[in-house]
C-alpha cells in the first residue's frame, strides 16, 4: 500500500485492513496502574500532533486508545507489544510498560504528519512487534566536547522515537572530565576544561599544530544528572556512564598527577588521539580513586553494567615504571597486557561487590577477560567473535559499520570529520550477528549501538547532522526488522519519516540526490 504510513523501524508484522478510523478530538485514553505514565506520554505526544490534549480515563464508553498491560500476553517479551486499529478503536497491550511505550511509538508514528489541519485518519491494522536484541544504542562522546543537558534530553526523546533503549555516555578521556564527583573536587575544577583545541587533523608535528584559542568547558552535576536519568527513565533509555581506564585518562591527571606512573604535571589536553599518560597499576591510590569516582557513579546511574572503557592503553610508561613492574612481579603476570588484564578484573570485583556488571572496549580480552565482563566490540566484529565464543555477552560496534563519526559521503563536500567512509546504505546493511557464530554463540550478541566521537563534532547540531539520518536505519537494525536487499524500501519510508525529524528540530543531513 502506498498511503501506508512510514514506519522506522519498521514493525516485525504489520497487516493493513480495509479502512480508517478517524481520530476524534474527543478521542480518550483508556489506562490504569503501572500504563497511566504511558498514557500521560501519549496525551503529550497526541496533543503536539491534534492541536488538543487527550482526557485519560479509567474506563471510557466512546471510542478509545486502550492501553493495557498483560502479562500472559505470550510471544512478544517486556519490549514487544500488540496494536490494533479498528472501527471500535485503538487498543495497545504488552506485557511491561516498556512495550506499551514502543506501541505508543508506533500508533504515533501512524498519526498523519498533517494530522493538526483535519487529517486524522488511522488505517485499520493489526500490528505484532518485538525486538530482536535487548541492546539498541548510541554512544555519544561528551568528553571531546561538553554536550549542554538539554541537547542530551532532547536526544533521549528522538532515540526513544526510533526505540533505541540505551544512550552510553563517554564521560571522560584526555580532553575533558564531565562528571561531579564530590569527593574529587578537582575533577570538576580543573578537569572539565582545556583551553583551546587543535584545529583539523596534524596531530604529530608540534612546529605546524595550530589551535583555535577557545576553551571548552563542562560538566554534569549531580542534580544534571539526576535529571537526565529521571528523564531517560520515562522514555525507557538506560543512561550507561563511561568513566575511561587505564588509559584515556590524562584530563583526571591533569587534576592528580600523582596517579600517572612518573607524576610530572600534565594539562587537559588540547590534542587529539592516544596519549601515554595513563593512571599508574602499580599504586594503590589509583584505585582509592577509582573506587571513589565509582562509588558517586554508581550512586547517581542505576544502570545494571557500567563501561569502564579499556581501550588504546599504551604500555610506555608501564614498561618504564617500578611500581607497575613490581605489581607485575607481585602478581605473578607476565606482561602488562596481563598488569591491564589485573587491573580490569580489580575494578570488576569492586563492581560486581556492588551488584553491578561490568563492560569495556574489546582490549579488556587482551591478557585474559574478566570472568562476567561483557564485550563492546569495536575494532571490527573479532573481538566480539571471541568473546562470544568464550560465552561473554558482546555488545557488535564495529567501527566499519556503526562509527557514526566517519564521512558520510565524500569528504571533498562534507565537514571536517575524523576519516574513514561510513554511508547510509552501509549502515543499513549491517547485521549485528556474524555469519560464523553457531545459534547458541548468537544469544551472546546482545545488539548494537551508533557511535558519536565528537573531536570534530563540536556543536549539538552538528552531532545531529552526523548522526541522522544514519541511526535511522541503525534503529531498524538493530531493532532486528531491517532487510538488507530492500534498501530502496527504506529510503522510501525514511523520506516520509525525515519530516518527523524535521518537527522536532533535528538537524539531519539530506539525502543524496
Ligand atoms: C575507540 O574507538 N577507541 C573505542
Ligand atoms: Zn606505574
Amino acid at each position: 500500500m502506498s498511503n501506508t504510513p512510514a514506519l522506522i523501524p519498521r514493525p516485525r508484522k504489520v497487516t493493513y485492513g480495509g479502512g480508517f478510523f478517524l481520530l476524534s478530538n474527543d478521542i480518550a485514553i483508556n489506562a490504569a496502574g503501572r500504563a497511566l505514565a504511558e498514557a500521560e506520554y501519549l496525551a503529550g505526544g497526541l496533543a503536539s500532533a491534534l492541536g488538543q490534549r487527550p482526557q485519560i480515563s479509567v474506563s471510557a464508553a466512546r471510542p478509545s486508545i486502550s492501553l493495557t498491560i498483560d502479562e500472559s500476553e505470550d510471544g512478544i517479551g517486556r519490549e514487544g507489544y500488540r496494536l490494533a486499529v479498528s472501527q471500535d478503536g485503538i487498543r495497545i497491550v504488552s506485557t511491561a510498560t516498556a512495550g506499551l511505550f514502543y506501541g505508543i511509538q508506533t500508533l504515533l508514528q501512524l498519526v498523519p504528519g498533517d494530522a493538526a489541519n483535519g487529517s486524522r485518519a488511522i488505517p485499520f491494522c493489526e500490528i505484532d512487534d518485538a525486538p530482536q536484541f535487548p541492546w539498541r544504542g548510541l554512544m555519544l562522546d561528551v568528553s571531546r566536547y561538553y554536550m549542554p543537558v538539554p541537547f542530551l534530553i532532547k536526544l533521549i526523546d528522538v532515540m526513544a522515537m526510533h526505540k533505541f533503549n540505551t544512550l552510553h555516555l563517554h564521560l571522560t578521556d584526555d580532553q575533558g572530565w564531565r562528571l561531579e564527583i564530590a569527593a574529587l573536587p578537582e575533577l570538576a575544577r580543573t578537569g572539565a576544561s582545556r583551553r583551546e583545541t587543535l584545529i583539523g587533523h596534524g596531530n604529530q608535528d608540534a612546529a605546524t599544530r595550530r589551535f583555535d584559542g577557545k576553551p571548552d568547558s563542562g560538566y554534569y552535576s549531580k542534580h544534571d544528572v539526576r535529571a537526565m536519568v529521571a528523564h531517560a527513565a520515562r522514555r525507557h533509555v538506560t543512561l550507561l556512564p563511561e568513566i575511561e581506564m587505564p588509559g584515556h585518562a590524562q584530563a583526571a591527571l591533569a587534576c592528580y598527577p600523582n596517579l600517572s606512573c612518573t607524576g610530572e604535571p600534565c594539562e587537559v589536553s588540547r590534542l587529539w588521539g592516544v596519549h601515554k599518560e595513563v593512571y599508574c597499576a602499580g599504586n594503590d591510590e589509583v584505585f582509592t580513586f577509582l573506587e571513589t569516582v565509582l562509588d558517586e557513579t554508581l550512586a547517581l546511574f542505576p544502570s545494571a553494567i557500567i563501561h569502564i572503557g579499556g581501550d588504546e592503553c599504551p604500555k610506555d610508561r608501564w614498561k618504564a615504571c617500578p611500581k607497575c613492574q613490581q605489581r607485575i612481579r607481585d602478581e605473578k603476570l607476565a606482561d602488562e597486557h596481563e598488569l591491564q588484564s589485573w587491573f580490569i578484573r580489580r575494578i570488576q570485583r569492586f563492581l560486581s561487590e556492588r551488584g553491578r556488571s561490568l563492560i569495556g572496549w574489546d582490549e579488556i580480552l587482551e591478557g585474559g577477560l574478566a570472568p562476567g565482563a561483557t564485550v563492546m566490540s569495536w575494532r571490527g566484529e573479532e573481538g566480539g567473535i571471541a568473546a562470544a565464543r568464550s560465552g561473554h555477552d558482546v555488545v557488535m560496534a564495529p567501527n566499519k559499520s556503526t562509527y557514526l563519526d566517519y564521512y558520510q559521503a565524500d569528504p571533498a563536500s562534507e565537514p571536517l570529520a575524523i576519516g574513514g567512509l561510513l554511508p547510509l546504505r552501509n549502515v543499513y546493511e549491517y547485521h549485528p550477528i556474524p555469519a560464523e557464530l553457531t545459534p547458541a554463540e548468537s544469544k551472546h550478541i546482545l545488539g548494537t549501538q551508533g557511535q558519536l566521537w565528537t573531536e570534530y563534532m563540536p556543536t549539538p547540531e552538528h552531532v545531529e547532522y552526523m548522526a541522522f539520518p544514519r541511526a535511522c536505519a541503525l534503529a531498524e537494525v538493530a531493532w532486528g526488522t531491517s532487510d538488507a536487499g530492500d534498501y530502496d524500501g527504506f529510503l522510501a519510508r525514511l523520506k516520509m519519516h525525515l519530516s518527523r525529524l524535521s518537527a522536532l528540530g533535528v538537524n539531519y543531513r539530506r539525502l543524496d540526490g
